[in-house]
């Protein structure tokens, strides 16, 4: 009996362990309910989203380190600046997982959202005419995306802001991404983010989207790229 014991304590001691060799990546608790960035986003899109999406490219992403070893000792945000040594899963599961932390964090309900701040104001208007000329640009980067992918607003390596879209998970930070940058705001603009709410009404969740955006991280994401 006593080795009985013994036997079962060494099986979960090696099963935690062998766990937490594989599980580099995890999925940090929303910042708000599912329910709070109603009406613009719906609380079963919320659930579904991070839940079973965000949830399985956290998955697949840990089940990639035996391939990849490595992986186990990199963050997130440093994969994506060197994507292109990896396979397609990890592209795919990587930048899903990077996109989707990125995104949760870029809402915010609408009493929370703060509002953009004066430095980041001014370098919008000088490098789009305006806040609405942005506005409507990132818009049609949004709709305009062919299948699945994001619109980014990016700080672009000469210190510039730039709208962009990626397709699939594709993101500004990888290495083979056509317009490179620090990213500040991105948009989902998969079917999975809107389809239960908007159906094939892309634009109006767009548009919705901007009830919801946490100019405060927006802001702070600024304030880090430029210092
Ligand atoms: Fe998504």
């Amino acid at each position: 009996m006593r080795n009985l014991q013994k036997g079962f304590l060494s099986l979960v001691i090696c099963s935690s362990f062998s766990v937490s060799a594989f599980a580099n990546f995890t999925q940090a608790p929303l910042p708000y309910k599912t329910n709070a960035l109603e009406p613009a986003i719906d609380q079963q899109t919320m659930e579904i989203h991070y839940g079973k999406h965000h949830k399985a490219y956290v998955d697949n992403l840990n089940a990639q380190i035996k391939t990849y070893p490595e992986l186990d000792k990199l963050t997130v945000e440093q994969i994506q600046k060197q994507i292109s040594k990896y396979n397609a899963t990890v592209r795919n599961n990587g930048g899903g997982h990077f996109n989707h932390a990125f995104f949760w964090e870029s809402l915010a309900p609408t009493n929370k959202t703060g509002k953009v701040s004066p430095k980041l104001l001014k370098q919008i208007t000088q490098d789009f005419g305006s806040f609405e000329a942005f506005q409507e640009q990132f818009n049609q980067a949004a709709t305009s995306r062919f299948g699945s992918g994001w619109a980014w607003l990016i700080v672009n390596p000469a210190g510039k802001l730039e709208i962009t879209s990626t397709p699939n998970q594709d993101n500004p930070l990888m290495d083979i991404a056509e317009k490179k940058g620090q990213p500040l705001l991105g948009l989902d603009v998969w079917e999975h983010a809107y389809y239960l709410k908007y159906q094939n009404r892309r634009a109006d969740y767009t548009k919705a989207f901007w009830s919801v955006v946490n100019w405060n991280k927006v802001n702070q994401r600024y304030e880090h790229a430029v210092k």
